[in-house]
């Protein structure tokens, strides 16, 4: 992987985060054992999945013992030790992490029956190089399963989000709601199948919900 300065910064604030990520997310992402069930249920049993931002591996440790093989990368060596850890500890021997770039997958084309990137692509400078990357590895009519945290559903959401990234330097790079996060798939190549806000009541943020399907007349790139 090139360490160039963007990658410096999309990985920084995570490599520090790591240790207490799951802390982090068990205190302010209520909706993420609910949101875990909803993937499982638009993920075909038996398939190849890919997990594009894994973090510490909270998608790919839900859907390992119902799907035949899950990879799962994330540009973060810290986010991913976590993940490896829990994986031992449950016994799961069907995932397979590793130190990745989204903008640069180590999969040959068409590789994927589904590839699942949560709450991740607006935490990247570029996110559409990411969605080429994941129309590539993905087969045709294989599905892209993206929740993008909905910072641009309202002005107080994207005003908080600015001085939360001022105080704490947070990785926010993208502020879009459920129509531009729709179109930026779209636009990639793909065909938006199911679209919606979610949002559990003691989460200060929203949700974007979206599952598209790779447009089977798209070249691999
Ligand atoms: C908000 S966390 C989400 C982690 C996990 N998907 C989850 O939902 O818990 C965003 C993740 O994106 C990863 N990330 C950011 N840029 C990336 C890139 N270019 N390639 C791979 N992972 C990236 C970060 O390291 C971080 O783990």
């Amino acid at each position: 992987m090139k360490d160039n300065k963007r990658v410096k910064k999309e990985r920084k604030w995570w490599d520090k985060l790591a240790p207490n990520y799951d802390r982090h997310v068990e205190k302010n992402w209520k909706i993420y054992p609910s949101l875990l069930d909803k993937i499982c249920e638009d993920i075909e049993t038996g398939s190849t999945v890919l997990d594009v931002a894994t973090g510490t591996g909270s998608v790919a440790l839900k859907i390992a013992r119902r799907v035949k093989q899950v990879y799962a990368v994330d540009i973060s060596a810290s986010m991913v030790k976590e993940a490896e850890k829990k994986m031992h500890e449950k016994e799961i021997g069907n995932v397979k992490f590793s130190v990745q770039d989204a903008y640069s997958l180590p999969f040959d084309d068409g590789t994927f029956d589904t590839v699942v990137c949560k709450n991740a692509l607006h935490n990247m400078v570029k996110p559409t190089k990411a969605l080429s990357e994941i129309k590539r590895v993905l087969k045709p009519g294989g599905r892209l399963i993206a929740t993008i945290t909905g910072i641009g559903e309202s002005r107080r959401f994207k005003l908080m989000m600015t001085i939360y990234r001022f105080f704490t330097a947070f990785p926010a790079f993208h502020k879009l709601n459920l129509e531009e996060a729709a179109d930026m798939i779209e636009k990639s190549g793909f065909t938006v199948v199911k679209r919606e806000i979610i949002k559990h009541p003691e989460d200060t943020l929203p949700l974007i919900y979206i599952v598209a399907e790779r447009r089977s007349n798209e070249p691999y790139s």
